[in-house]
Parts: C-alpha cells; structure tokens; sequence
C-alpha cells in the first residue's frame, strides 16, 4: 500500500500511454479508491457550513460529520462572514439581479464593475484605468500571461510560481529560477540579455506552499538593471503584510515602480475573481485582447461585497493586528513542539514532515482529533517535501489554535514528525 503513495501522484494521471480518456479515468479513479480507503482522501471534502475558522464536514468514510477548527481557509481577515460585506454583495445583487449576462465588451461591463477597477487602481496608488477585473484569481495569471507573451518573449520564473502562472505561459520561452535564488536569476538574466523582444520575470508577492515572502527590492532591481519588466502575483499577501494590508509591495515600498500586480478576490477580499493592474495601456489591451476577458461572461454583482472589502481594510485594521497575534502565537506554539515550519513568514503556514506517508498519516490523524489542514504532496511541492499546510485567519481563537497545537503533539508522539526532519 504504502508503496502506492510513494509510486503515485495525481501528476501520473495526466496522461497514460495508449491508455484513452476512459482508461484513464478508470485507472485515476483506482489511485482515488485507494487513498479512501487508506483514510488519505483529504481532498474535496463536503463542507456543509460557511468559510471560517471552524467548518462542519458531512460524513463520509473514516471521516465523521461534525465541527473541525478548519485551517484551510485562505480568508485571512475573515471577511467572507464581516456582516458589511454581506450586505453589500446583497445590495449587489438587489440592485442589478444575480449575474452580468454577458461579456465584458459585449454588453456585460456594468458600473459596478467599474467601480471595482477603480477602487483596485486607488488601492494600489495608480491612475484610474489601471486595473482589469478577471471572473477568477487563475485567470489573471493564465490569460493575461498568455495574451501578453509569444514565442519571441521570454518568462523567467520562480520555480515556485503558481499553476495559473505555468498555464499563462505555455507559448512562450520559459526560463525557470532556483526559488527566491538571486544568483540564479541573475544568471538567466545575464544570459538572454538582447535575445527577446519583452523579458519578463514572474514571482509571487507571498508563495502559497511555503509562506515565505519574496526579495521583492532585488528582484525588481535586478529585472529593471537587465532590461526587463517585474510581474509580481500576491495572491496571498494583500490583506496580511504590509504596514496597512498592501501585501508584499508596501512591505518592500516598491508600489509604484512593479511593472504588473496580479492578484485574486478569493483570499482576503473573500469572494471569487482577480485582477492585474498595470500600465493603463497594456489594461486596455487585455481589455480586448485577452480571450478569456473578452469571450467570457463579467463577474456577477455578489462582486460588489469585493469593494466593500478593499474599504474595510482601511477602516478596520484591526483584524490584521489580530491575524499576526494569531500567527505569532500559533508559530510559536509548533516550533515548540519541535516541528519544521520552513521559512514562513505569513499567514500560510506549513509543518514540514517530507516523507509522503507519514504526511498522509499526520492529515489522517488531525481530521480525527478535529483538525481540518491540507496534506500537500507532489506535484503542488516536491516529493520529498510533504507537508500539513495551513492558513491562519483573524477569527481563529486562542482555544482553537490550542486545540490544533494539542493535536500535534500528539501526531508527533506517534508519529515522531519533529525527528524526521533531523
Ligand atoms: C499564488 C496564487 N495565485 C493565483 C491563485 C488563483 O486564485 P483563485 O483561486 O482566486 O483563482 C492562487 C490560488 O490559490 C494562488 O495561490
């Protein structure tokens, strides 16, 4: 058994030699009865209460119904359930119905979408005109890159860029970079200095599996030094760093000098899309170029609670104070058990375990002591690198943060993942 997980991923499923769509979902669907049957099917779980701190599972296998303190969760602030929002998704949805009904450019652009680029471009410190909203957080990385990079462009990445950012950059030459590793990007930079029409260089803001943040001062002048343009993805870092919840760029003070922010509306603005904000004119381009802005459907008026949220982190910093109390007292807490938190520096946390196995087992073992985390294993992180990921929220209390740290001591005890890391 064991040796399946350590054979298998998710990964293999893409594709199987001489195996059609059939065999291969059959084949897929084998891989999914073995980790239920294992108790490893911590994917896809059936939540039957709202986003929050604390969620209630149906039951299903091993897994028994009832409350878990969740910490999967990327609404950091928790503002998916701050009664303001709500309303004003309500009110959204009172005033103009339940969706857009239409494209963008087709007759879906409505002034509450208008109000949110606005709102984005203000938020950022850029002129109106500098932002575009996308239906998700993927998709600003996926189509924007895509339409704005071919096959004489060049992306130089971070290996530890999100999917959304791979996707975007299919049809283009792509470079890839030792994470958060200057030396190497240097090099490359150096390398293809007059080779490509448009270099760009793609990082993350805050990296979803490790939590760390990105030299972003560096990066930005090393890209500039080179002749290139900076593209920085901070999915996970508006709302949490940053002296007023600007995310990576206030932390570095680079906001008005990186070239393309790109960004989602599922984690601190706790509802669904994103955005890019750029030079108005490369806006204005994805504008009508960009085909899955142009041929898709606009963002229903439930968006509406997305610019209630950009205001709310002005007007409420408090939940950010109590988001890193949070974070302080939970890292504090692991790291005296001895466990592995890598270089988090973030409201992701991750307890690094590195072997598959005992991973699995670890995630098992916390759903039974009503701990809901993430087990991540390859392909999202490499393959000796396994680990229990969790996000932090401001609405997380001190006894459910005690409850899960309680927990994994006694994961540890039985399954001696501080050790494991010597
Ligand atoms: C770094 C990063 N970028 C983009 C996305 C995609 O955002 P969304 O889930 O809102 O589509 C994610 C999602 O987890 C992410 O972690």
């Amino acid at each position: 058994m064991s040796n399946y997980l350590s054979n298998k991923s998710f990964k293999d499923f893409e594709d199987i030699p001489h195996m059609d769509i059939f065999q291969r979902a059959k084949s897929h669907a084998e891989y999914l009865d073995f980790l239920k049957s294992s108790g490893y099917m911590n994917y896809r779980l059936l939540v039957t209460s709202g986003c929050g701190p604390e969620v209630t599972l149906a039951a299903d296998g091993p897994i028994k119904k009832g409350q878990y303190v969740s910490f999967v969760c990327n609404d950091y602030l928790g503002f998916t359930q701050h009664p303001e929002i709500k309303r004003a998704a309500m009110a959204g949805i009172e005033k103009y119905g339940t969706g857009a009904g239409a494209s963008p450019l087709i007759g879906g652009y409505l002034d509450y979408h208008q109000e949110l680029e606005d709102k984005l471009s203000d938020f950022f410190k850029r002129p109106r005109g500098s932002s575009i909203a996308y239906t998700t957080g993927y998709t600003s990385n996926s189509a924007s890159l895509q339409c704005l990079l071919k096959k004489d462009d060049i992306a130089i990445v971070d290996m530890a860029v999100h999917a959304s950012v791979y996707e975007g950059i299919q049809g283009t030459t792509i470079k890839r970079f030792l994470h958060n590793n200057l030396d190497a990007l240097e090099r490359i930079l150096t390398n293809v200095k007059d080779k490509y029409r448009t270099k760009m260089v793609i990082v993350d803001g805050v990296y979803s599996q490790d939590g760390d943040i990105a030299p972003l001062k560096d990066i930005l002048t090393l890209t500039h030094q080179h002749g290139g343009i900076l593209l920085v993805d901070d999915a996970h870092g508006i709302g949490v760093i940053g002296d007023t919840g600007r995310g990576a760029l206030e932390y570095f003070e680079v906001m008005d000098q990186v070239d393309i922010i790109t960004g989602t509306f599922s984690k601190t603005f706790s509802n669904v899309g994103g955005y890019v904000i750029a030079d108005p004119v490369l806006i204005s381009y994805l504008q009508f170029q960009s085909r899955q802005y142009a041929f898709s459907a606009a963002a229903t008026p439930a968006i509406a609670g997305v610019s209630r949220a950009i205001d709310l982190l002005d007007e409420e910093p408090h939940w950010q104070k109590k988001l890193w109390e949070n974070i302080a007292y939970y890292r504090k807490g692991l790291k005296d058990l001895g466990l592995d938190i890598g270089t988090s520096a973030s409201a992701i946390i991750p307890v690094k375990i590195g072997d598959v196995q005992k991973n699995c087992e670890a995630g098992k073992l916390l759903l039974e002591c009503g701990i809901y985390t993430n087990p991540i294993m390859y392909p999202a992180v490499s393959l000796k690198d396994s680990r229990i990921r969790m996000s932090l929220m401001a609405t997380h209390t001190q006894e459910h943060l005690d409850k899960a740290l309680n927990a994994f001591d006694y994961v540890n005890k039985k399954l001696n993942i501080a050790k494991s890391m010597e």
